[in-house]
């Protein structure tokens, strides 16, 4: 072993090999983890918060308003913090009461229309500037998303739908930078193929202040844009059709700001649902508040009650779910809204895993949403990926492990697994996780589970780490 000179390579002496860990400091990278001690039973109640993917439109449409827009019941996230950010840089203001879950939205001046690659990279979700600044300022300059986890997620139909609506638009560096021919957008007819929840968000955004009127064909009609277009309604906007897939919107002069309310998370409710499900002392229901149950969609409802979970709601939107003896497999493909949501995928396959028999599951919305399962194997899951699909066996006993968060529901995925595993699972990398579920690790142990969360250094020599 070579004895590294601890002045560091002398000048010129360039024949040492010097160990760079005992010739440099190594810069900690403190992440957190989750550590899940499997076994307990879920009981009791836990609360679901604001709907991520319904907050991001409405905070993009505040930015369209001249003044001062409140939105109420917005969950604490990194994707909050995010796109905060990217608001920022246009000159409007945002803040947020974390306790009240109330952000603010001052977009009295709005002057630079631009949202950068060092934070549209971070969350895609961020290239919803591109409509909201041509709806206020009749220009913008927003970096292209790069890919994500599951591979490439083109943003082709915004692009195409903007120009349809009297956009000029070229590619500079990585930028789209699009121009409302005459300063506004005149309006138009555009048709989703495929559907596509961001494009609609976007091209809602872009038509309301054009100077004529658009169509939407093929629009999405998830329960994140029907609330996001009776805000902009409440806003100002021209909006019929919401909720079906041919939305029409004849634009107006400015929107004007507003109070709006976000709805509940719909996929943090079918994640609570999941878990209650394979985690719930059966016969014991679990209550869950805050819901809105309505918004799951048909497909995932049916699913859900044919593994034979007890699923009951009241009038306020409790929802009550009771684990069964034992859970019947229940194959799902994803579909878009009413279809089964590809955001509760990952978790789907957790819950195939406890009950007997083989089922499978297809997504249809992504090719290769599927990074969870080689980390749900090494828990002991025996899952195989065919393509879009994967098939899971279930009645195999999971054993707890270290495994890698990849993206958000994967991430959520494995925490679910954790649930039901003995012994220990360290979830590694819940950045992840931050970016959409609040609190996750104190509604859970809160619920009775045995769950912390541990900040480590992903980089420290696991030797030194386990002796000391
Ligand atoms: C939204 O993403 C959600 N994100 C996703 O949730 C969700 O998985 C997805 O909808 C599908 O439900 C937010 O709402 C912020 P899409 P989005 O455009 O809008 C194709 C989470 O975990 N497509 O509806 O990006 C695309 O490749 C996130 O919270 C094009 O071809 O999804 C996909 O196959 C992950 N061209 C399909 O449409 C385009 O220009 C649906 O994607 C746009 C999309």
């Amino acid at each position: 072993m070579l004895e590294a000179d601890r002045n560091g390579p002398q000048k010129g002496n360039t024949n040492r090999i010097f160990p760079y860990e005992q010739t440099h400091h190594l810069i900690p990278i403190p992440l957190d983890k989750l550590v899940v001690r499997g076994g307990n039973f879920l009981e009791g109640s836990l609360t679901v918060s604001g709907s991520k993917n319904t907050a991001l439109p409405l905070m993009a449409g505040a930015v369209v308003a001249n003044g001062v827009s409140v939105i109420e019941n917005v969950p604490a996230l990194r994707d909050i913090d995010t796109f905060s950010r990217v608001i920022d840089v246009t000159g409007a203001r945002v803040s947020i009461d974390r306790e009240s879950h109330r952000l603010v939205v001052d977009a009295s001046s709005v002057e630079n229309a631009e949202a950068p690659y060092e934070l549209v990279k971070r969350m895609r979700a961020s290239f919803y500037m591109l409509g909201a600044l041509l709806a206020r300022m009749g220009h913008a300059r927003v970096s292209l998303p790069g890919g994500c986890a599951w591979g490439p997620r083109p943003v082709d139909l915004h692009i195409e739908g903007v120009k349809a609506f009297g956009a000029d638009v070229e590619l500079d560096r990585g930028y789209v930078v699009a121009k409302a021919r005459g300063g506004r957008l005149s309006g138009g007819n555009f048709k989703l193929t495929p559907s596509s929840v961001g494009a609609t968000v976007n091209l809602m955004l872009a038509a309301s202040t054009a100077a004529g009127g658009s169509r939407i064909e093929n629009a999405a009609r998830e329960p994140d844009v029907v609330v996001f277009g009776e805000a902009l309604r409440k806003m100002g906007a021209r909006i019929e059709g919401l909720g079906t897939p041919t939305i029409e919107i004849e634009g107006v002069e400015g929107l004007e700001s507003a109070t709006v309310t976000n709805c509940a998370d719909r996929i943090e409710l079918g994640t609570f649902m999941i878990a209650a499900a394979i985690a719930g002392r059966p016969g014991e229901p679990v209550t869950i508040l805050g819901a809105q149950p309505d918004h799951l969609g048909q497909a995932f409802v049916d699913a859900f009650v044919e593994t034979g979970t007890g699923l009951t709601s009241d009038e306020d939107g409790t929802v009550h779910v009771v684990a069964p003896e034992e859970l019947k497999p229940v194959s799902i493909a994803t579909g878009i809204y009413p279809g089964f949501p590809t955001d509760l995928q990952a978790q789907w396959t957790v819950l195939l895993s406890q009950g007997r028999g083989n089922a499978k599951v297809v997504d249809t919305i992504y090719s290769d949403r599927f990074k969870h399962i080689a980390e749900l194997r090494r828990m002991g899951m025996n899952a195989i990926v065919l393509g879009n699909e994967v098939v899971v066996e279930g009645g195999v006993p999971l054993t707890g492990a270290q495994v890698m968060s990849t993206d958000l529901r994967a991430s959520v995925s494995l925490v679910l697994a954790g649930l039901v595993a003995s012994g220990e699972t360290h979830v590694l990398r819940v950045y992840h996780l931050d970016r959409g579920y609040e609190n996750l690790e104190g509604k859970l142990s809160d619920a009775g589970i045995d769950i912390e969360r541990v900040r480590y250094d992903e980089f420290a020599d696991p030797v030194a780490e386990a002796t000391t």
